[in-house]
């Protein structure tokens, strides 16, 4: 199964691919976390990537497509996986689509975590995010059992540059100028299920998970 999971900045995709993860079995392929994994690397791509990250502006198609179908050629993704942050723009909606048909495949499900923007800005300023296995928290919404320390494996935990006021405003702006376009190109191709996310997440999971039995 190809399931895409979409919505804002701060909607809680990072949050529910990784409960969908465990649950499901499905790989969770995260583009946010590819680029900020090259740019801890120092590799060309996460030079490259680096100031539209921190700026809270997409980093180019180009760099994009080819990063996300690298990954998605890799043998774990061969009976699926969960996107969280991929596509974004039209035309990497359009090569996602590309490369699953020259496999035979395609998108089955598009989960979209639908969240006010006011709640949107007051999660992603609280936001605490793991530098080992990316498990995000919330300091007032979502704390961890101890402060500053995962949970789930008991690394560091550390707030993303991008989470700053001008960073987050950026994102917004982004996000609906180029990316939220693409709800009406999944709901004309039958595929969008909409999730009310401003819940907790724990009743947003079971949703998703609702829908994405729903045949
Ligand atoms: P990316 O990492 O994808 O960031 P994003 O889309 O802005 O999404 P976030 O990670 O900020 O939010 P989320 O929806 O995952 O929410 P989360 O679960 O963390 O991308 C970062 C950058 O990389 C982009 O700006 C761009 O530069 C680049 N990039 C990535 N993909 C790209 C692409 N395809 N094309 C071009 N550039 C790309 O939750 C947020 C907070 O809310 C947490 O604190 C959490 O604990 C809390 N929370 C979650 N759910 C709930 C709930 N139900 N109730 C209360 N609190 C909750």
């Amino acid at each position: 199964m190809y399931v895409i999971l979409f919505g804002a900045p701060g909607a809680g995709k990072g949050t529910q691919a990784t409960i969908l993860a465990e649950k499901t079995g499905l790989v969770h392929i995260t583009t946010g976390e590819l680029f900020r994994e090259a740019i801890r690397q120092g590799t060309e791509l996460g030079k490259q990537a680096q100031p539209y990250v921190e700026q809270g502006r997409l980093v180019p198609d180009h760099l994009t497509i080819g990063m996300l179908l690298e990954r998605l050629a890799q043998g774990d993704c061969g009976g699926g996986c969960l996107l969280d942050g991929f596509p974004r723009t039209m035309e990497q909606a359009t090569a996602l689509d590309e490369a699953l048909a020259e496999r035979g495949k395609a998108i089955d499900k598009v989960l979209y975590i639908r969240v006010p923007e006011a709640e949107l800005v007051s999660r992603l300023s609280g936001r605490w995010t793991c530098r080992q296995c990316g498990t995000v928290y919330h300091q007032r919404l979502h704390p961890p059992r101890q402060e500053g320390r995962c949970d789930r494996c008991g690394s560091e935990l550390y707030q993303r540059e991008d989470d700053k006021p001008e960073p987050v405003r950026q994102r917004l702006e982004v996000y609906w100028r180029q990316t939220a376009p693409l709800i009406d190109y999944y709901r004309a191709a039958g595929k969008l299920r909409e999730v009310d996310g401003n819940k907790p997440v724990d009743e947003v999971s079971e949703e998703l998970l609702a829908a994405l039995a729903d045949p």
